[in-house]
């Protein structure tokens, strides 16, 4: 992007603790990706992803699923479109959100709404994906940057990065050693994708 130009604005959902969100601010810090979080959006109130917006200075705001512990009803959907786009947002970053997105959202963000798997996807979608790895046996893992589609964890891949599951490597192990190649993988996926907009 040349002088002059607006940063390219992304807005991040996230359930938890928001360690790719922080990679992502990271990355932009350390001046390895031009862009801006401009707004960071949870549907869990405690999550400590809008701590760590917060002290950044980013709006962070809860999004309101109408009491359900896991659906992510359309009008919540609606509600979270129109904020990311009243803050300008151009790509959407799910890290971490456990709420499956459908429709409408993905409409409003067509090809702009990435998600980020402790996985080599297709291999092991769905939840805790790095112990259903070593439950398995498998001698690889790793993470994926994908476009969100309709399904869970299917859109097209942009990046992945592997890792070999180590003898003796527990469930958390993986984890972390996975968590720390996601950290790296994310912002890079961001400027894959910048770069095609
Ligand atoms: C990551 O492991 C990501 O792959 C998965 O949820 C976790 C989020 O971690 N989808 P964090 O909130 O970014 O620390």
């Amino acid at each position: 992007m040349s002088a002059g130009q607006e940063k390219l604005k992304l807005g991040v959902l996230g359930s938890g603790s928001g360690s790719n969100m922080q990679a992502i601010l990271d990355a932009i810090e350390d001046g390895t990706l031009d862009a801006e979080i401009v707004l960071v959006l949870s549907d869990n109130p405690d999550a400590y992803i809008l701590e760590r917006a917060r002290k950044a200075g980013i709006a962070a705001e809860v999004i309101d699923c109408a009491g359900y512990a896991t659906r992510f009803p359309e009008a919540s959907q609606i509600a979270v479109g129109e904020k990311l786009r009243d803050a300008g947002v151009e790509i959407v970053c799910l890290a971490g959100f456990m709420r499956i997105v459908k429709a409408p959202l993905l409409e409003m963000f067509p090809g702009r709404l990435l998600n980020i798997h402790p996985s080599l996807l297709p291999a092991y979608p769905g939840l805790m994906a790095w112990k259903q790895a070593v439950d398995d046996g498998a001698e690889e893992s790793g993470c994926t940057v994908h476009y969100v589609d309709a399904g869970m964890d299917t859109g097209p891949v942009i990046l992945q990065a592997r890792l070999p599951v180590l003898a003796g490597d527990t469930a958390e192990t993986l984890h972390a050693r996975i968590q720390a190649e996601e950290h790296r993988l994310y912002p890079a996926a961001i400027r894959v994708v910048a770069a095609g907009l």
